[in-house]
């Protein structure tokens, strides 16, 4: 069933050996707390800050919901410039702990009396499916938002104390501190256009409003105390480690297994897709140049309605499109989400380097190589979430 000689079609990317990645100048070593990393894009972004930064110390805090796997972590968890712990964001004690120094102390993990209490939040951890925010709101508003707020304040009071930082002198080269919020694009809810920094925010559905709220958190903090924060809002990413929730995973898994893929009303809502790699330099180039206080847009001018997406992805799968089934539409289903990059282009030199059909492809080889991976998944409390969704939809 699982066609080996897909990586034929492959064009200049393969799943094993990743990509050209350009050298970013490392400026100062950094201790980060990485929130979410044992997700989809935190996952991944660990991985790469770690191949990138040979002097960089990463702390994964992750509450390993659903969503989150150590498997995707499994081929570094003993790098001695990596450690993860499980717990909750929205912990208050834990997270105190981590920022005052505590927890690496009394957990001995701090060998060579290293510091590690975090200059570095990137805060990836959320709730992140629409569909499964319509079902429950209630953990969208605990973690993405409750979570953002104990994590902003633990902040605010081992990095500031009770002083605040000047917001209008120059930071920008001096600052011993970012917190890097990872928002997204859904917060401007949909357009015909595309939407800058500057737009308004509109989001429609719980998840995104939970975190447009978080979002807003964020400016807050910035703004009253003057907190070295920087947003990102980013399009759809696309990549190895995705839960097989999301549209292309579930879409590849159920190809290889020969299931219909369920296209949501009409199938011509569109997203614009960035390979997640895209994604992770695009905030390691923004922790390193971004200006706290500011916003950053980030995505790969890579618009598709759902249907063009899926009948590419079954013709590089060498698929039937009668796979495709169309089912009824996700409710308040935002039609189509575009950003304007301009100002990460322009202010940081940013811009995308992976294709589209190159990412497809890589990302099907992917889990074609790690069938194990996604099998076990599915055979577990998702079997139950997809027959609640799919069933009789
Ligand atoms: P994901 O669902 O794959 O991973 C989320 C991770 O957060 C999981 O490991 C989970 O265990 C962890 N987590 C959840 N609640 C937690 C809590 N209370 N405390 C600690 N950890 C917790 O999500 P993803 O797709 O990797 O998205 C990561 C971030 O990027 C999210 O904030 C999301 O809003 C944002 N984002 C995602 C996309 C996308 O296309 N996937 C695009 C733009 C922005
Ligand atoms: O835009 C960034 C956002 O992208 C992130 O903030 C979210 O965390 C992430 O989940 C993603 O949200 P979307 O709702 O756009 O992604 P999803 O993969 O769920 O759906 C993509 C499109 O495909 C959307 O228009 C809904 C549609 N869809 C989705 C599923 C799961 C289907 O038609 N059928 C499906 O079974």
């Amino acid at each position: 069933m699982v066609r080996r000689d897909l990586r034929t079609k492959t064009q200049g990317l393969s799943s094993k050996t990743q990509y050209p990645i350009p050298k970013t100048q490392n400026l100062r070593p950094k201790t980060l707390l990485v929130t979410g990393g044992a997700g989809f894009i935190g996952s991944n972004f660990i991985h790469y800050i770690i191949t990138e930064h040979s002097d960089w110390e990463i702390t994964n805090l992750d509450k390993l919901t659903y969503a989150g796997n150590l498997e995707n972590l499994q081929d570094i968890e003993n790098n001695p410039r990596y450690r993860f712990i499980k717990g909750d964001i929205a912990d208050r004690k834990l997270v105190g702990a981590l920022f005052s120094g505590e927890y690496f102390a009394a957990n001995s993990l701090t060998p060579n009396t290293q510091d590690l209490r975090p200059n570095i939040v990137v805060n990836f951890a959320a709730e992140s499916h629409v569909d499964r925010s319509i079902l429950d709101a209630s953990p969208f508003i605990e973690t993405n938002i409750k979570g953002t707020q104990v994590l902003l304040e633990a902040a605010r009071t081992h990095w500031l104390g009770s002083k605040t930082q000047d917001p209008t002198s120059n930071t920008q080269d001096l600052r011993p501190n970012i917190f890097l919020q990872v928002s997204t694009d859904e917060v401007y809810g949909s357009t015909e256009g595309k939407f800058s920094e500057e737009s308004p925010l509109s989001p429609n559905s719980p998840y995104s409003a939970s975190k447009t709220a978080a979002d807003l958190l964020c400016h807050a903090y910035w703004k009253t105390y003057h907190l070295p924060v920087i947003v990102t809002r980013c399009s759809n990413n696309l990549g190895p480690f995705q839960f097989p929730e999301k549209l292309i995973p579930l879409a590849i898994t159920n190809a290889l297994e020969n299931k219909p893929i369920p296209i949501y009303g009409d199938g011509l809502n569109v997203r614009d897709w960035i390979y997640v790699l895209d994604h992770c330099r695009a905030l390691d180039l923004v922790l390193q140049k971004g200006k706290p206080g500011e916003i950053y847009n980030i995505a790969a001018n890579q618009e598709k309605t759902n249907l063009e997406l899926i009948h590419r992805l079954l013709d590089v799968m060498d698929k039937p499109q009668s796979l495709i089934k169309f089912v009824a539409d996700r409710p308040g289903h935002d039609r189509r989400y575009a950003l304007d990059i301009t100002k990460i282009t322009r202010e940081l030199g940013w811009q995308p380097i992976y294709s589209f059909g190159g990412a497809l492809t890589a990302t099907v080889n992917w889990y074609l190589d790690h069938e194990s991976w996604w099998r076990q998944i599915k055979s577990g409390d998702y079997a139950k979430y997809y027959d609640r969704m799919y069933s009789h939809r």
